[in-house]
């Protein structure tokens, strides 16, 4: 760990903070043109795979935003080449993979021992860590292997999870094997990550709402629940985000990890009980928002940190990713709006007025 005193850090070990920390998903991309220009000379693979281009990213992005972490730039995907499975990016249609599983020998073929293939990673983290030094955290990552396994199976980006969802129904023996195998590649490559200086560990199971709450418990929460474990090993801080999980919560919980990320369409206060409160969690803002004017983006955030009511192990952030046309001043004037939100646990109100912290019932105005 490079920054462990950092807000950043002790909001994930759910200790009490000045304010409220935020870094955004997505926080390095298309809608920077800082970002845009480096793009212009290298694909987002030679980005990824140039330890001294992918630090740059990364810091320029969290420098030029005022955010309170600086996340890695990688992407979710890598991990697939070094298991043996090419893919590349197409403009417009996101990742394809040049022979996605279907059979149970396409998953017995797969190798899971050279997660140490992936040490570009963990050398931008060190070039970032040197960077900032205990000044902002670095966030490490890598997906979860209910995510990663969607894109190997499908080839790519889905609605409906047809083919993942046959596998893991009809080849249960070879569904498991592939969780293993995902589970052995992520947790060396996260281990490689907090080695290398990162300060926590975003597990991103992106599209894991897709799945009953019955099938989750069965086929993909012992297999995350062993990988958070392993990578909780490591020292740094495990937070465990996914989408429309709002169902799922009280699963997700039994995974362990420190945190937990939240998305816009669970109130923030819902999400946390539905936690129990056994950890910190972070979002929620919904990445539309940041198109809209900064009065309605301001109102939004506040009734966001009057759900989270003070309590220690709110990490301020979207509920998904930023969306590439977003206008960047937004963005900006958010983390300048938070940053400067001295936190007060709960100012004295007029006499009559409501003093508890708001609850989702209550209106946002
Ligand atoms: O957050 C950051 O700033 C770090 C960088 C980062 C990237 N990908 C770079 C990237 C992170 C954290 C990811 C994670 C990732 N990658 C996820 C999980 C996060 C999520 O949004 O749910 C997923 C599902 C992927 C796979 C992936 N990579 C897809 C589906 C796409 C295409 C979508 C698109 O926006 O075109 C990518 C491409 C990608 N990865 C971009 C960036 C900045 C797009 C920009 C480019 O082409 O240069």
């Amino acid at each position: 760990m490079s920054a462990p005193t950092s807000l950043f850090v002790r909001a994930c070990r759910s200790q009490p903070v000045e304010r409220t920390p935020v870094w955004f998903m997505r926080q390095a991309g298309r809608y920077m043109k800082e970002y845009r220009a480096i793009r212009k000379q290298y694909s987002l693979l030679e980005i990824c795979k140039k330890p001294g281009l992918a630090a740059e990213v990364t810091i320029t992005a969290a420098e030029s935003l005022g955010v309170d972490a600086a996340i890695i730039f990688a992407d979710l995907l890598l991990p697939l080449e070094v298991m043996g499975l090419g893919f590349h990016f197409e403009a417009g249609e996101g990742p394809v993979i040049d022979k996605p599983l279907r059979i149970s020998e396409d998953v017995a073929g797969l190798r899971a021992d050279r997660a140490s293939e992936l040490e570009y990673v963990s050398q931008a983290i060190t070039l970032v860590a040197k960077h900032f030094g205990n000044k902002l955290p670095v966030i490490g990552f890598c997906g979860a292997p209910f995510t990663l396994a969607s894109y190997m199976i499908e080839g790519g980006g889905s609605r409906h999870y047809l083919h993942t969802k046959k596998m893991m129904y009809n080849l249960p023996a070879a569904w498991n094997e592939l969780m293993r195998k995902l589970v052995e590649v992520t947790a060396e490559f996260s281990a490689a990550q907090a080695r290398a200086g990162a300060d926590a560990i975003q597990i991103f199971d992106s599209w894991v709402g897709c799945l009953s709450v019955e099938d989750y418990r069965r086929f993909v929460l012992p297999h995350t629940a062993a990988l958070v474990k392993r990578v909780q090993e490591n020292g740094a801080p495990t937070i465990y985000f996914g989408t429309d999980t709002a169902a799922l919560l009280p699963a997700i919980n039994e995974t362990g990890a420190d945190v937990i990320g939240l998305d816009w369409r669970i109130p923030l206060d819902q999400g946390w009980k539905a936690l129990d409160y056994r950890c910190a969690v972070q979002g929620n803002l919904d990445p539309v928002l940041l198109f809209v004017g900064w009065e309605e983006l301001r109102l939004r955030t506040e009734h966001i940190l009057q759900l989270a009511g003070g309590r220690p192990g709110h990490i301020f952030n979207l509920g998904h990713g930023i969306l590439p046309e977003t206008p960047v001043e937004n963005v900006k004037n958010l983390a300048r709006f938070l940053r400067e939100r001295s936190f007060t646990p709960k100012r004295a109100s007029a006499p009559g007025s409501a003093t508890g912290p708001a609850d989702s019932a209550s209106s946002i105005r």
